[in-house]
């Protein structure tokens, strides 16, 4: 933490995720001071952000009037939009910042073509439950980059939740559609569940199904037995727990199922990255 608070962050593009890493730094006391930010489109919350600790925003570099020399960079745009930052200052304004880029499908080399620069880039990937610091992230280090650098990056992305380390680009690919994706599969779980409560006659389905998937980490985590057996141990034999998970544990049941969806998700991710 002592090194973050010694950094000096450029953030370009504060939407979601920006916004949610924009938000864990002032969190953890980093002074506005030592924050700038690149947004075309100020967001109310990002409005109330500005006027509550006096942010420094502004639409391009080049309106940038006093003197900022970013020590970290965090590129936060659509894939889309990656062309739009690209002025002929940039990689001036850059030549001594780290330069992160949690644009999803862009490869590091994509990335230096693209933004036309010159130095080593860090790759991560990180999913929605960074906005309440609970992310979790995989980061892979242009070989460029040295050990010093990739420790105050690890920093830099915990903040958002844990992080993880491949050497290995490629496997940011599969990491997307399990990790990045994994929320939204969750989320349907859980939006199946709240249903067939509801159609049951639950009136409080939402609440009573968010306890049991809470309650249900919680014995994970705390027991630190696998889910595996915490599985049997709620499985009694000729119970209605063996029942559903007969079903469900079939050939053509739900985990046979998730591991196709997700399978489908991995080569999609592949030929977005490809595509790029
Ligand atoms: N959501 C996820 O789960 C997730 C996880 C990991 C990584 N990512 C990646 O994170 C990146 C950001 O995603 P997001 O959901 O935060 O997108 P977002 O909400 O659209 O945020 C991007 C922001 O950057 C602004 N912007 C675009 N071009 C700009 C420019 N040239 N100068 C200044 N500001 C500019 C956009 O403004 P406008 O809206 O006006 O264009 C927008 O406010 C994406 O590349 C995505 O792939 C997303």
């Amino acid at each position: 933490m002592m090194q973050l608070k010694k950094q000096k962050f450029l953030i370009i593009g504060a939407g979601n995720m920006g916004y949610a890493v924009l938000n864990s730094l002032i969190e953890n006391e980093i002074s506005s001071k030592n924050i700038l930010i690149i947004e075309k489109k100020i967001s109310p919350k990002l409005k109330k952000l500005k006027s509550k600790y006096n942010l420094k925003i502004i639409k391009n570099i080049r309106s940038l009037k006093h003197k900022f020399v970013p020590s970290i960079t965090l590129i936060a745009v659509k894939p889309n939009q990656l062309k739009t930052i690209v002025d002929n200052f940039l990689d001036k304004f850059l030549s001594n910042s780290l330069i992160v880029s949690i644009v999803a499908g862009k490869k590091i080399s994509d990335l230096k073509k693209i933004l036309t620069l010159n130095k080593g880039i860090v790759r991560a990937m990180t999913n929605t439950p960074a906005s309440v610091n609970m992310g979790t992230t995989l980061i892979c280090f242009d070989k460029t980059i040295k050990s010093d650098q990739q420790k105050i990056v690890k920093d830099f992305l915990s903040l958002l939740g844990q992080i993880n380390e491949t050497k290995n680009e490629r496997n940011i690919d599969d990491f997307t559609a399990i990790f990045g994706s994994g929320p939204a599969y969750i989320f349907l779980f859980i939006e199946t569940l709240i249903k067939i409560a509801h159609k049951s006659g639950f009136k409080n389905s939402k609440n009573m199904v968010l306890q049991t998937f809470l309650g249900s980490l919680l014995l994970l985590l705390n027991e630190k037995d696998s889910p595996t057996h915490l599985k049997k141990n709620v499985t009694s034999k000729g119970g209605t727990t063996e029942a559903a998970l007969k079903i469900l544990e079939n050939k053509n049941g739900l985990s046979a199922l998730i591991s196709k969806a997700i399978d489908k998700a991995k080569k999609k991710s592949r030929e977005l990255s490809k595509a790029n």
